[in-house]
């Protein structure tokens, strides 16, 4: 789906978007193009989970849910790169087609529902990848026909806990039915408490366990954003994704806007972003916040960092604008940070929010 030259770009909007996905992911995995990115701006360096990002600019999970081409995605200049989402099984998702452009809008919904090729596949190819540079983190989901959902993520996390650099807990996608029930008050509990621990379990004595991270909706109401905040608090995770994609239908102008599923790309931009200031409100500041939602440009990643975030993470703008992107992104937030006179992105971290 990313138009990586611009001469096969136009092509590539022509072909149907999953098809130019899979071409994407197959020239990748042949190392076609990315050429290795320069080194960052030392501004960019982050602190978060205990690590050393070399930037805060990730790609989020959806576009590499196999975990084909995570070190070519880091080649482009992501500062990490989310694999995912992977359930216990594999399964073929929902009929195509289930992914479609609104480049007017420049946004995208897809109703793709957790297609992948399992846990096993995955692990063997992060298993492989162990040892690289490079911040890999895996998303991790429930199968659609499981009957115990939250033994699904317990699965996942001891399968992968090894071999990631962190394991996002996807309670949020709108296209697998019920899925996201999870984030209710006692559903929500018990799978923090279980998650955490079967890592508890699988770490070894004397190591750091993997950081266990929740991505969430930005269609959650008050009582349940509160609700979120209060159980991610308790059980002291370790990071929040803010946010998956949407159901809400702002006025859109593409011609499939109104096919089921989630929406995400530039209108996702403002209620994500409002959803993460106040979710750092929500928790003081207290859970390290990833933005993720409409970023396509430094201005909108810098905005993120000012409401809460401390890293952020982009899909959809790279479908328009291809990997020269990410650069672009990077580039326009040094600058921003060094503009306010930030020295580093944690400096910048929730300037916009009073707690
Ligand atoms: C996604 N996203 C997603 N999220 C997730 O947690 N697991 C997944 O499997 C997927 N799959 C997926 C497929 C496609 C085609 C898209 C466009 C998105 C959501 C994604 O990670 C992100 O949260 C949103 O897309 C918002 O960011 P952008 O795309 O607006 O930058």
């Amino acid at each position: 789906m990313i138009d990586f030259f611009p001469l096969v770009g136009p092509v590539f909007r022509l072909i149907d978007p999953e098809t130019a996905h899979r071409m994407t992911v197959n020239a990748l995995r042949l190392g076609l193009p990315p050429r290795r990115a320069g080194a960052d701006d030392v501004r960019l360096k982050t602190q978060a989970m205990g690590r050393e990002f070399p930037n805060p600019v990730g790609l989020a999970a959806g576009f590499d849910k196999n975990a084909e081409v995570p070190d070519a995605m880091l080649r482009l200049g992501f500062g990490f790169v989310e694999v995912g989402s992977v359930t216990p099984l594999a399964q073929p998702g929902n009929p195509r087609p289930r992914l479609f452009r609104l480049p007017e809008d420049r946004a995208v919904i897809n109703r793709n529902g957790f297609n992948n090729e399992g846990l096993d596949v995955v692990e063997r190819r992060l298993r492989t990848r162990r040892g690289r540079r490079g911040i890999v983190g895996a998303n991790v989901g429930a199968n659609k026909d499981s009957a115990d959902r939250i033994g699904d993520y317990v699965a996942c996390v001891k399968r992968l806990a090894g071999f990631a650099e962190f394991l996002t807990i996807n309670i949020s996608s709108p296209n697998t039915p019920g899925l996201r029930d999870l984030q209710g008050r006692d559903a929500l509990d018990e799978l923090l408490e279980r998650t955490k621990v079967a890592r508890t379990e699988i770490t070894p004595a004397g190591e750091v366990p993997v950081p266990l991270v929740l991505k969430i909706a930005p269609d959650l109401d008050t009582e349940g954003r509160e609700i979120v905040a209060e159980t991610a608090l308790r059980h002291a995770i370790d990071g929040m994704i803010i946010s998956n994609t949407t159901i809400a239908r702002p006025p859109l102008k593409g011609r499939h806007r109104d096919e089921a599923g989630g929406l995400s790309g530039v209108p996702l931009m403002a209620p994500s972003t409002d959803l993460l200031g106040e979710m750092y409100k929500l928790t003081a500041g207290r859970i390290m916040l990833v933005g993720t939602g409409g970023i396509s440009s430094g201005a909108d990643a810098y905005a993120k960092l000012r409401a809460g975030a401390t890293l952020v993470q982009l899909y959809t703008a790279l479908v328009y604008a291809g990997p020269a992107l990410v650069g672009r992104i990077k580039a326009d937030l040094a600058a921003l940070l060094a503009a306010d006179g930030f020295a580093c992105v944690n400096d910048a971290v929730g300037v916009d929010i009073d707690l």
